[in-house]
């Protein structure tokens, strides 16, 4: 028989009927003949207490078997079992189940199971990463992103966008960052000896690469993972109008800190005759639309982060669910920053119009100055990609990211420039490749249309919606320097 998820049996009524109960056990308590055993099977963030009473065991119990069954179970063992569910005479739990039959699955010696449950930090926990889904801390996570990949789709389904998949191998750089993963069956040691065996014949070290033949690579040309899905999302936008993608992008930036992954997911909508204004609109309604669907569908697992994690998260999602985001131009913000600087505020890297807006400034215009969600918009163009629309000014861009307290950055969206001339004197201007983003200007050559889109980080929204510290600890296999462990 397949077992009742527990989520269910918590929800039902103790009408005292015959269930299964199967999953792995948290604890085991014997108290004078009473035995309490918490089994938790990750539906939801409660477990259910089984329960044997030695000195009154009900009626149908297997008795023997249950006395030998409970030598073998720890914390962490497997098992199931079947019993009566009743109300619990308990308090924190409606219903709990009077064993009649148990069956240890699977134990789990206490020398070696890595989860004891004495309180282990999140660094141990990640060394156990392959384990730690059976915590109620990253049980809680990952039902949580379920919830808002689920929030995603729904967002957009509702408003007529359409699913699409950008590929993850590409040879275009969206980005420019140059932060990309090659991709290549070229064997690295045999190029090495070409390599040695040339500079014994007098190669020079600036004549190496001509070594590398990537004609003979795999795709006949140079490869990577895609940083972005932006570009052929805008493909398709032009023909469907409204579109998103929603998978893995990688980012071969070597920044150790918690707010980065080398593979992280990304939404990415792309809106034919949108404007920066409509762009803003819609990020908006969406960051609102996610914080709303976490406080309503998250409840249980967002009481454990509010209690545990991060004290005040709920009220402060809500405050952000109800706010109107402040809209300030870069230059705005960077008189802000000048100003706040002047008063006293310490900055590691001073601001001035023209520089990268820092983590730190990003905190302090959130956290400081509006107390809640800024947009900011009309980058310098020297510090944005080469897609974004330009300015009448001849400065600036029609770019705008959408920072939030205590996480910076966590959406980059723009208007696309859909002037043909423009768009190419801007790729030629940047010394990029041409003849890699002929498709993409083909889209301003035939039917051109304004349009806009957006990308928002999804692990930088999960650390925002559970209050965890570090990105890495919001999904279940992080990738960064010197970590692809699993
Ligand atoms: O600002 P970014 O680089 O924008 C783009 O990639 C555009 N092509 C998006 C678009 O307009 N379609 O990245 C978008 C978002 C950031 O705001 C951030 O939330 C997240 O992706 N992000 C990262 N998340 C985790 N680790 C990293 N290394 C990230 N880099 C960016
Ligand atoms: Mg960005």
């Amino acid at each position: 028989m397949v077992p009742v998820l527990i989520k269910d049996l918590l929800a039902s009524a103790p009408d005292g009927r015959k269930v299964t109960v199967c999953g792995w056990v948290r604890t085991v308590r014997d108290s004078k003949g009473l035995v309490f055993i918490q089994v938790n099977d990750g539906s939801c963030f409660a477990n259910i207490q089984l329960t044997f009473d030695r000195n009154n065991p009900s009626n149908n119990a297997n008795v023997n078997e249950i006395e030998e069954e409970l030598k073998k179970l720890n914390t962490g063992a497997s098992v199931r079992a079947e019993g009566l569910l009743i109300e619990s005479p308990a308090s924190g739990q409606a219903v709990e189940v009077t064993l009649e039959s148990l069956k240890c699955l699977g134990q789990a010696n206490p020398d070696e199971y890595p989860l004891q449950k004495n309180k282990m930090s999140m660094e141990y926990l990640r060394d156990n990463a392959h384990l730690r889904a059976r915590t109620n801390t990253f049980g809680a996570v990952y039902r949580m992103r379920n919830q808002m990949a689920f929030a995603v789709h729904s967002f957009f389904q509702e408003r007529g966008f359409q699913y699409i998949n950008a590929p993850e191998i590409t040879c275009s750089d969206c980005e420019g960052a140059g932060e990309m993963f090659q991709v290549t069956t070229l064997s690295l040691e045999k190029i090495a000896e070409m390599g040695v065996k040339a500079g014994q014949g007098g190669m020079k070290i600036e004549d190496a690469h001509k070594i590398i033949d990537y004609s003979k690579d795999f795709f006949g040309k140079k490869a990577s993972l895609t940083v972005s899905g932006q570009l052929e999302a805008e493909t398709l936008a032009t023909a469907l109008s409204r579109v998103y993608t929603f998978g893995p992008t990688f980012r071969a930036e070597n920044s150790n800190t918690p707010r980065h992954l080398a593979e992280f997911w990304m939404i990415e909508p792309e809106m034919a005759f949108f404007d920066l204004n409509d762009d803003m609109d819609i990020q908006e309604d969406f960051v609102k639309y996610l914080l709303n669907w976490a406080l309503t569908k998250c409840r249980e697992d967002l009481a454990f982060f509010d209690k545990r994690i991060q004290p005040g998260l709920i009220e402060s999602l809500e405050k952000v669910a109800k706010a109107k985001f402040t809209r300030i131009s870069y230059t705005q913000a960077i008189e802000d920053l000048e100003k706040a600087a002047a008063n006293g505020a310490k900055f590691e890297f001073k601001p001035y119009w023209g520089c990268d807006i820092a983590t730190e400034h990003e905190r302090y215009l959130t956290e400081k100055i509006y107390n809640g969600p800024v947009m900011v918009f009309n980058y310098p163009k020297e510090i944005k990609s080469f897609y974004m629309k330009q300015n009448d000014d001849g400065k600036t861009v029609k770019a705008v990211d959408v920072l939030v307290p205590g996480i910076g950055e966590l959406i980059g969206g723009s208007e696309r420039e859909e002037d043909y001339g423009k768009l190419k004197a801007e790729i030629e201007r940047r010394g990029m490749d041409e003849s890699i983003y002929d498709w993409y200007l083909d889209l301003r050559k035939f039917g051109t249309v304004p349009h806009s889109g957006f990308g928002l980080g999804f692990e930088r929204l999960l650390r925002y919606v559970t209050g965890m510290d570090n990105i890495r600890d919001v999904i279940p296999y992080p990738r960064a320097p010197k970590l692809a462990d699993f």
